[in-house]
């Protein structure tokens, strides 16, 4: 089972924290079309033989593209893939594009999963955000999607916003399980250099929230999402049972997966590759049959990195039994030791034959995943 990404770079207006690649929507999107088709054809034996389990259509901003253009797209990844009659299919989309005849045009499509970015119900956040929706907007456009028939749909939200108080927090979380969501992305803020919010963070016209708010938005995150039936299988991620994401799963599982488009990434086990983060370059190099990727080869080592980075973050941890067998009695030794510390200090637990993060392990894991790092030759 493989995956395919493909990134849609255009947005109606620029988000003060994201750096996603993205440019100014065009009015005329043909060229970038015609360059994805052409890359999808260049790129077909990346994932030769397998099976396509999930196609992700993300940004950028996937609903600034026609249903025509869409439909073309998928039209031809179904005519150069294998894919799965159940592939789970997702398009992000931006409240104020939700319209009916878009729904109705993505489930004539087959697009059976819906990523609506809410970011917040609070208006005075969608406004410090540079957001393009307001709160009434994003609940008509939700209830809009699951009204259409979609059952299944998740919602982003953002949390750590400066400014945000726990109530608030709270709030947000309340209103989001008042509807039928089955999955719940929900990110902490991060200031992302070049961001007009990382800007202002070095300029000292803004500041990150306190580690304790901090602190306290996460766990009470993880409560009530528990309470309302989601299962917290990946930090940011919570899902009904049977809703996991395949597209998410897929990346923290080792699976290939093939990405198209301006800035996206491609794994296939042994190599990574990403595409340059320019769209007129992008155009030119795939047109002229010319390089638009950069590559890296794994060692066992980067290996070994990516598997931690990715695995601890889950519900499924550190699977000691594999981490045996590909990184052999070397790499075990060094997980089960490194391990010993963070569990004696409550950070980590064993699970069946896995290490897994503890709660209060999850509210500093991207310190422990570094500590995890092997670096040097
Ligand atoms: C590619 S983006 C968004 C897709 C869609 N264009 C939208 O805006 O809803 C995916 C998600 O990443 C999250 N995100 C992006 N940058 C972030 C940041 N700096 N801090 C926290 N969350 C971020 C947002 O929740 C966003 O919805
Ligand atoms: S958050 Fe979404 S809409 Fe906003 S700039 Fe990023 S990709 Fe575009």
């Amino acid at each position: 089972m493989a995956g395919i990404y493909i990134h849609i770079p255009f947005c109606k207006k620029l988000c003060f924290y994201c750096d996603f690649y993205h440019v100014i929507s065009a009015n005329d999107n043909s060229a970038f079309i015609g360059a994805l088709l052409k890359e999808a054809s260049l790129r077909k034996e990346y994932l030769e033989n397998e099976t396509i389990s999930t196609i992700y259509i993300g940004g950028g901003t996937p609903s600034v593209v026609s249903i025509t253009d869409l439909g073309t797209i998928l039209n031809h990844i179904n005519k150069l893939f294998r894919v799965a009659e159940d592939c789970e299919i997702t398009i992000e989309i931006n409240p104020d594009d939700i319209q009916a005849e878009f729904l109705e045009g993505l489930k004539n499509l087959n697009i059976n999963r819906i990523s609506i970015g809410i970011q917040s119900w609070e208006d005075s956040d969608l406004k410090m955000l540079n957001r393009r929706h307001n709160s009434e907007q994003a609940a008509i456009a939700l209830k809009e999607t699951l009204n259409a028939g979609f059952e299944n749909v998740t919602i982003d939200l953002i949390y750590g916003i400066p400014g945000m108080s726990l109530k608030e927090w709270e709030s947000n979380l309340d209103f989001s399980f008042s509807f039928d969501i089955k999955h719940l992305s929900a990110y902490h803020l991060t200031f992302e250099p070049g961001t007009v919010f990382g800007k202002m963070l070095k300029k000292g016209t803004i500041s990150e929230i306190d580690e304790n708010d901090s602190a306290a938005q996460f766990n009470i995150l993880i409560e009530k999402a528990e309470s309302a039936g989601f299962i917290q299988y990946e930090i940011s991620n919570f899902g009904k049972p049977g809703y996991f994401s395949i597209h998410n799963s897929n990346y923290w599982k080792q699976v290939n997966y093939l990405g198209l488009g301006p800035s996206a990434h491609s794994f296939n086990g042994y190599s990574r590759q990403w595409n340059i983060r320019d769209l007129k370059g992008y155009i030119k190099s795939v047109n002229a049959g010319k390089s638009f990727f950069e590559r890296e080869e794994l060692n066992e080592k980067t290996l070994f990195n990516e598997y931690i980075m990715t695995s601890l973050r889950t519900m499924w941890g550190i699977d000691l039994e594999y981490v045996e067998r590909i990184f052999e009695k070397e790499g075990y030794d060094y997980v089960v030791n490194l391990a010993g510390k963070f569990k004696k200090y409550g950070l980590m637990k064993p699970e069946k034959n896995s290490l897994v993060l503890t709660n209060q392990g999850k509210l500093i894991s991207d310190n422990i995943i570094s500590e995890f790092m092997m670096t040097g030759d």
